[in-house]
């Protein structure tokens, strides 16, 4: 029986997993960690111990996996704490830079412990990657655009900044910007993410979804995917803590453990 920590338990995706886990023969929630309460105490999942630190959790529980859906300003201490306590992290939470996960990834001294970084656990947003960066190869032209819910932090998402990478891999390059092209208002033509550019809109009534569009002359090819509930990111992250002992180090994608 594996035993688990989730990290920001009390947040929407925190919730969810600790639903998720609680329904698994394999898997039970050890505890939850989340500043939101002041102190040790018992919440809203019964007997559920939520901590409001992640070291003090682990040293009272002594988890097998830590499951982490936090914000971008605290995952980097958390991973460190996992690091160094020995025990392996899943993680969730958006906005860690391409120079933190390098960071992580030089820092790490001892071969039995991991950390999963995986921007979307969702499969159909998996999937929408890998055809999008199959399309690229036949298409010069390409733009993302991201729809997310008001409350998030981070912005590009972190699937339209790992969908960007993916892209960029395989891409020789598109025409030109049209050399008469003004922004009126700054930020109206997007993000560059080396030769895509990507749109961000934040509304209520959105979860997760993105749009990858290509374009030539004459046709249009978009590859979508909705998240519509945050159940769809449980089966990726139930397989990314059954599998995180397969690992060793920082690895960045749950397409690691899939294809
Ligand atoms: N990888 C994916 O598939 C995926 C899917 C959806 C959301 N996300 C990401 O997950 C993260 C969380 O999203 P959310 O919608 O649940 O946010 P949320 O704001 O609802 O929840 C975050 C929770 O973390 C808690 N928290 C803050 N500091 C903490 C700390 N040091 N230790 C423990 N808990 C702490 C907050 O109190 C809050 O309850 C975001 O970065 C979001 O972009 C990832």
């Amino acid at each position: 029986m594996k035993r688990i920590i989730v990290s920001g338990a009390l947040g929407k995706m925190g919730s969810e997993v600790i639903k998720a886990v609680g329904k698994e023969p394999d898997m039970q929630v050890a505890a939850g960690v989340d500043p939101a309460v002041k102190t040790t105490s018992h919440n809203q999942y019964g007997e559920l111990d939520i901590y409001a630190s992640l070291e003090e959790a682990i040293s009272a529980t002594n988890p097998d996996v830590v499951v982490d859906f936090t914000a971008p300003g605290v995952v980097i201490d958390n991973i460190k704490t996992c690091m160094n306590t020995g025990v392996s992290i899943v993680v969730g939470t958006t906005g860690i830079t391409a120079d933190q996960i390098g960071e992580l990834q030089a820092s790490v001294t001892r071969d039995d412990w991991a950390a999963l970084i995986a921007p979307n656990f969702a499969i159909g947003a998996l999937l929408m990657m890998r055809f999008a960066q199959e399309a690229a190869k036949y298409f010069a032209n390409v733009e993302i655009i991201e729809y997310h819910h008001q409350q998030k932090k981070d912005a590009p998402s972190g699937t339209a900044i790992k969908t960007a990478e993916m892209i960029n891999q395989v891409y020789s390059g598109r025409p030109s910007a049209n050399p008469d092209e003004s922004e009126i208002l700054e930020g109206a033509r997007g993000a560059a993410s080396g030769y895509v550019q990507i749109h961000s809109l934040r509304l209520p009534g959105y979860v997760a979804h993105q749009e990858v569009i290509f374009s030539s002359a004459g046709q249009l090819l978009s590859i979508r995917h909705d998240s519509t509930h945050r159940e769809s990111f449980m089966p990726g992250v139930l397989l990314a803590i059954r599998k995180i002992d397969t690992l060793t180090g920082v690895v960045y994608g749950l397409e690691q453990l899939l294809w």
